[in-house]
């Protein structure tokens, strides 16, 4: 009998998490009911957004309950199906969790094919992170030909989506990253036109020297004293995306700008997420995964190999240690 491997969430962390948040258990691999299906997890995907769902409450969804399976996206297939929509040895994506099967009634499943990039691919630019950054360049920037566009973590999973997408707009790019490697990475593979590494001590220099015409985009996706700094080269009727605060998941406050520079830039700030409308989904996965195929959209992922791994990856993401996509291969 195959046994199913899962991870729950123990306790709720205050500040950065540890392993004892969490708990592993072991249970049988569900016998799918009628019209139910079992899918064998091969990647999950580790995401910054399950930091706040470990809270009590206060954010924009429901908390992840005590003593249940950690929440994720996950990608699979199909090992036993009594369900007319599936087939065995089909693949999808699915919400299954920290764990290494899950059981299905259908309705979170999206089947995708097998293409030109693997199937972990379909947690990261082909996924969520990347209908992310296509949300936030397609319906909050807009970025033009010839404006200034910035970007905070600029080599991870949504950071480097965003990065491309604006420069196939014409933008000039301008990424934020942490070390040397990092932003090498991003102006010779991710085409940013400048990155700037956000631990150096001469950062604001930099950022001022990288964007001689003014920030006309910032998409945000960590906060604090960075953000603050490209807040304050913002030009006339610039837009801001903020997309993420990771710098603040753990509790650190949020470090807010001089909010003058709104009124007087006339800029306009707006806060996203990803599942706000459903309905861009379809287009935003049928570009990028279109791009992704042509070998158009380059991507980076670290994968930590074993589900029990899973809480080291995790707070390996929150402590900027991923390079790129942070996945976990299950199978
Ligand atoms: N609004 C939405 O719907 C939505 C959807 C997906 C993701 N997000 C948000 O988008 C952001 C990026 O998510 P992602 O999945 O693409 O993660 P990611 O960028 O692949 O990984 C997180 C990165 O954040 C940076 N980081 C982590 N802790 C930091 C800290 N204390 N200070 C400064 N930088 C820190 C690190 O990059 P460096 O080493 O380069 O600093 C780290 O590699 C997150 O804030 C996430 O919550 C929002």
């Amino acid at each position: 009998m195959p046994v199913n491997k899962a991870f729950v969430l123990a306790s709720r962390p205050s500040g950065m998490p540890s392993a004892d948040n969490f708990r592993l258990i072991e249970t049988p691999v569900p016998e799918p009911g009628e019209g139910q299906v079992v899918v064998r997890h091969h990647f999950l995907s580790v995401d910054p957004y399950m930091r706040s769902r470990m809270n009590a409450g206060g954010s924009y969804a429901e908390p992840q309950a005590i003593d249940a399976v950690m929440l994720g996206g996950t990608v699979g297939e199909i090992v036993a199906s009594r369900h007319k929509r599936f087939k065995v040895g089909e693949i999808v994506v699915n919400y299954g969790g920290w764990q290494l099967y899950a059981l299905s009634d259908g309705s979170d499943l999206n089947k995708v094919e097998r293409r030109s990039f693997p199937l972990s691919v379909y947690l990261g630019a082909v996924g969520m992170p990347g209908v992310t950054a296509w949300y936030g360049i397609n319906r909050i920037l807009k970025p033009k030909a010839g404006e200034t566009v910035a970007v905070s973590a600029a080599t991870g999973a949504v950071g480097s989506v965003v990065g491309q997408l604006a420069r196939r707009a014409g933008a000039r790019t301008v990424g934020i990253a942490g070390g040397s490697e990092k932003c090498a990475y991003a102006t010779r593979e991710l085409g940013y036109d400048a990155c700037i590494d956000h631990r150096a001590t001469n950062f604001a220099e930099q950022l001022a020297a990288a964007v001689p015409k003014g920030i006309d985009g910032l998409f945000e996706n960590v906060g604090g004293e960075p953000f603050k700094q490209c807040m304050s080269h913002l030009n006339d009727f610039a837009r801001v995306a903020i997309c993420g605060l990771i710098a603040s998941y753990n509790g650190a406050p949020t470090t807010l700008p001089d909010m003058r520079i709104v009124l007087v830039k006339r800029a306009t700030i707006q806060g996203f997420i990803v599942s706000d409308d459903m309905s861009i989904w379809p287009a935003a996965l049928g570009e990028l995964g279109g791009l992704a195929d042509k070998g158009e959209l380059k991507y980076r992922e670290t994968i930590t190999e074993g589900l029990e791994r899973t809480p080291d990856a995790f707070i390996g993401l929150l402590n900027g240690r991923n390079f790129g996509k942070q996945i976990v291969k299950l199978a």
